[in-house]
């Protein structure tokens, strides 16, 4: 006897290799406890469940993974929309101390309930669209206690809504007012805030934002060592801006998932797949900051680097929360193919936060899923703006 099973749709399980989208027609998924049991074509579903999911002809995916976001923050930066718009850039608002470092005071002045119930809602869109786990980023407080407290908040996020959150500790994301004079000594803090955020169980990853506006290739290399040096997987904001060589950097310290990489070279991308580091694309962040240079897909193809997509949510350059908008944006402006996005958003967007339990439909790993009100899973990429979520479950939770 199953404890669920969900039945009257067609499966996208996204397992690769055999039919597109790994599509079972008319199939069935069971669950037992928090795993998938059985799945497989309705007809020979081996047995009844305690209850049943009726999913009205529709399409059943993998829980979809939000592989990058900064979801933890205070303020917002509508202002900042404004002066974009009047002309200035987000490399000129940076360098004039706003952007990040906007949000940065804004951060510092939240205590981690306000933090939680601004994130909250935010987090709720997320799930809307099918979510089923989130990665959330620090990166505002560049201070011990701040960056903590985000941390904090973001597994509170996870302990108190019905999805998975893994927290990511970006304390390398800006260079903070105090150590405008001493970015050696700003890159010890990054350092020692990682020992601490590992030392109370906080932090499940280490990423840093390695471009002109943020830390070089030596400095990044000295917080990947550490990070390294303590078991933690690390994650790069690479070449979103300039050629930094961070793709190769990414590659070789054998990161989980290099991001952005609209600048990356080829040489750094074929060194991400010889890594088997994730290519992590953010539409949200080139369709807002209104960029012209798009990611070198066909080169990602060549190279067969895996691809995955994420909504990069965060007030500045994507305040987007919509994963079903991203993967919409990542084919009209990267002319990704439906499929690959549904890829990106499900079993490469698992690779890029080390998860091998989930991101696809298959016997044994974790029951996440969404059913979606589609016939055909490219349509999930197709509709703008749609509500095409109709439940989730979430370890074999039905919701
Ligand atoms: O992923 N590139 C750096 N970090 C974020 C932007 C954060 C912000 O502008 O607040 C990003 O785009
Ligand atoms: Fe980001």
């Amino acid at each position: 006897m199953f404890d669920h099973v969900w039945l009257n749709a067609d499966l996208a399980t996204m397992l690769p290799g055999g039919a597109p989208y790994g599509l079972i027609t008319d199939g069935a998924v069971a669950a037992k406890g928090r795993r998938i049991a059985w799945i497989g074509a309705r007809k020979e579903l081996p047995g009844p469940a305690s209850e049943t999911h009726d999913c009205e002809g529709g399409l059943v995916t993998p829980g979809l993974i939000d592989c990058h976001t900064h979801l933890v923050f205070a303020g917002n930066r509508a202002g900042e929309f404004e002066r974009r718009l009047e002309g200035a850039s987000y490399e000129e608002i940076a360098r004039a101390g706003g952007g990040i470092l906007s949000t940065v005071t804004a951060t510092r002045a939240a205590d981690e309930a306000a933090l939680l119930a601004l994130a909250a809602p935010r987090l709720a869109r997320l799930m809307a669209d099918g979510v089923t786990t989130v990665e959330v980023k620090s990166g505002y407080g560049l201070e011990p206690a701040t960056e903590l407290r985000m941390l904090r908040a973001a597994r509170a996020l996870g302990e108190a809504h019905e999805v998975s959150v893994l927290a990511t500790l970006l304390a390398a994301h800006a260079l903070p007012p105090e150590f405008a004079e001493n970015r050696a000594g700003y890159v010890q803090s990054c350092i020692a805030m990682m020992e601490q955020a590992a030392a109370e169980d906080l932090v499940d990853a280490v990423d840093a934002f390695c471009d002109t506006i943020g830390f070089t290739v030596t400095e990044t290399t000295s917080i990947f060592r550490a990070a390294v040096a303590q078991g933690l997987p690390v994650k790069l904001h690479a070449d979103q801006l300039s050629d930094c060589g961070g793709a190769a950097l990414a590659a070789r310290f054998g990161a989980l998932s290099a991001d952005h990489l609209e600048y990356a070279s080829r040489a750094g991308l074929e060194a991400m797949a010889n890594a088997g580091t994730i290519a992590v694309l953010l539409p949200g962040a080139f369709y807002t900051l209104n960029e012209t240079r798009a990611p070198d897909i066909a080169a990602m193809r060549e190279a067969g680097v895996a691809i995955a997509v994420a909504t990069d949510a965060n007030p500045g350059s994507s305040p987007m929360l919509s994963l079903l908008l991203a993967m919409n944006m990542a084919c009209t402006k990267f002319r990704l193919t439906p499929e690959e996005a549904l890829a990106g958003v499900t079993l490469n967007a698992a690779r890029a936060l080390g998860l091998d339990d989930r991101g696809v439909l298959a016997a044994g790993l974790r029951c996440d899923l969404a059913v979606y009100r589609v016939k055909h899973p490219a349509e999930l990429s197709y509709w703008i703006g749609a509500d095409l979520c109709q439940g989730r479950a979430v370890a074999g939770q039905a919701l």
